[in-house]
């Protein structure tokens, strides 16, 4: 043995003798959780399981003990009636599991831009213990977070303790998603399948809708890709396009074919080039798979990933995100119906922002002309009461449904009305339009000298 030979045994023998003096059972792990505590729980597909089953399991033990998350893929144990007291929930983004506990008053909502959320982490809400899943560690010693860099290494980086759940089935990623064993305080060794999303259903209507949003994208456009079914619409339109790159919050399923047939090859991207850029994935195992040991695949927190100002270091940034509710003067409303908190902000402002700010950058916020079945138009004369708006009338770009394309930016309240309407459901539009002659005090087929808006109806 020489001694570079030497060397590298002892630095790897280093890390496996710390590595083994932190193993420790689940038990032993959530025994240095204690109440009052903040805990932030891995995000998404990176959510330790094992370790939040066996919090919910041993409740009784805890009294206010904060739970901070996002998205959330799983049912929600510690949001259930009967944690109430032992756990309070602080969700940044709702998901099906706890919507109803904050509607109900024992879970609650933080608004917040989701770039900002590590520096929140670091300073205003000091973090007692990080509850993260990471991968089995390299032979340096290097844990990776996998599906999830966001606000889980942030909150890792900065929290008192760090609890680990250390898995087989997580994917290693590239990118600044590693943790080092000596930076862990407990490990808990435990294998078994990460959270999963299925891809979303796209129906014929979420076809049309995808198909206009692809008449927006053009060769070498670098694209974001928002949550729900609308944004994953459109990559089935994607196939004849060139050289496209993705700087996106997330991913799910729909990239992988893409990037496999290279049509998503990331050439013409300035920050970054030849890898597409997350900040979280989810989706199945096919995407979890094509995720690891991908040189292609860089992984980093969101306040770098989400950052508008790193999103605009590419040009011709495409970002596209759904929404809930848009009013004629184009407020958009995301996150909640009314008083309803149903999800959150996420990345869509900071991408709208960044879009906007990127050379030759555009925003698109797609959705159904219509929801609950039909019976209720997205495009309303004015937001309902108590709705949040999350892309102001000041950020918004394009706004596309089933109908067509309205073109908001630069334009008039006038022309943003007529441009709505003309996307709106026509069983809607009589109302929309009588809103437009009493708001504008003049007939609404009354010709306007200025229009320019691009029309698909
Ligand atoms: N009034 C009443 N109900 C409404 C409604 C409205 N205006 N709009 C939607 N709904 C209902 C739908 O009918 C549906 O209920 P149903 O399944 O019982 O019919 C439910 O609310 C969800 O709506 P849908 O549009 O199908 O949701 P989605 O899963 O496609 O997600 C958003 C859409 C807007 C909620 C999601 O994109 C989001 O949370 N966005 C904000 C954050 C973001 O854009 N981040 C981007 C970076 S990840």
């Amino acid at each position: 043995m020489d001694m570079t030979e030497v060397k590298a045994m002892i630095n790897i023998l280093e890390w496996e003798k710390i590595y083994k003096s932190k193993v420790v059972s689940a038990d032993e792990a959530i025994s240095y959780i204690r109440s009052g505590d903040r805990v932030v729980v891995g995000h998404a597909a990176g959510e330790p399981s094992y370790l939040v089953n066996k919090l919910a399991e041993n409740y009784e033990t805890y009294e206010n003990v904060e739970i901070v998350h996002l998205v959330s893929l799983s049912e929600g144990k510690l949001t259930k009636p009967e944690m109430r007291g032992h756990f309070t929930f602080n969700g940044f983004f709702l998901s099906a599991g706890n919507r109803e506990a904050v509607a109900q008053g024992y879970a609650d909502y933080s608004p917040g831009f989701f770039h900002e959320l590590p520096k929140l982490l670091g300073r205003d809400l000091p973090v007692d213990v990080a509850l993260v899943m990471v991968s089995k560690p390299d032979k340096h010693g290097f844990c990776s977070f996998g599906t999830s860099s966001d606000y889980t290494k942030p909150a890792a980086d900065v929290a008192t303790i760090v609890i680990a759940q250390v898995n087989e089935y997580m994917p290693r990623t590239f990118g600044g998603n590693l943790i080092h064993v000596r930076d862990i305080d407990f490990i808990v060794e435990h294998d078994e399948p990460i959270l999963e999303l299925q891809p979303a259903k796209v129906g014929i209507l979420e076809a049309k809708i995808g198909k206009y949003c692809s008449t927006l994208i053009k060769d070498g456009d670098c694209l974001q890709l928002g949550i729900g079914s609308i944004p994953e619409s459109v990559l089935p339109f994607l196939y004849d396009k060139k050289d496209l790159g993705l700087h996106s919050e997330m991913a799910s399923d729909g990239i992988v074919d893409l990037m496999l047939a290279g049509v998503i090859n990331n050439k013409r991207k300035k920050l970054e080039p030849g890898r597409s850029v997350f900040t979280f994935v989810m989706g199945t195992r096919r995407l979890y798979d094509f995720i690891d040991d991908n040189p292609e695949i860089s992984m980093s927190p969101v306040d770098y990933v989400n950052d508008p100002t790193v999103v605009a270091k590419n040009d011709n940034v495409v970002s596209i995100n759904s929404c809930l509710q848009v009013d004629l003067m184009g407020q958009v409303a995301s996150e909640s119906i009314g008083m309803y908190q149903f999800s959150g902000v996420g990345g869509q402002v900071d991408f709208v922002r960044g879009a906007a700010m990127s050379n030759g950058g555009r925003s698109i916020i797609a959705m159904l002309s219509t929801a609950r079945k039909g019976t209720v138009s997205r495009i309303v004369p004015f937001l309902d009461k108590g709705a949040a708006v999350t892309t102001s009338r000041n950020d918004v770009h394009y706004v596309i449904t089933e109908y067509g394309i309205a073109l908001l930016k630069g334009k008039t309240l006038k022309e943003r009305a007529k441009a709505l309407i003309k996307i709106a459901h026509p069983k809607f539009r009589p109302e929309l339009k009588a809103e437009y002659e009493r708001r504008f005090a003049e007939p609404y087929d009354m010709r306007m000298r200025y229009i320019h808006q691009k029309e698909n109806s």
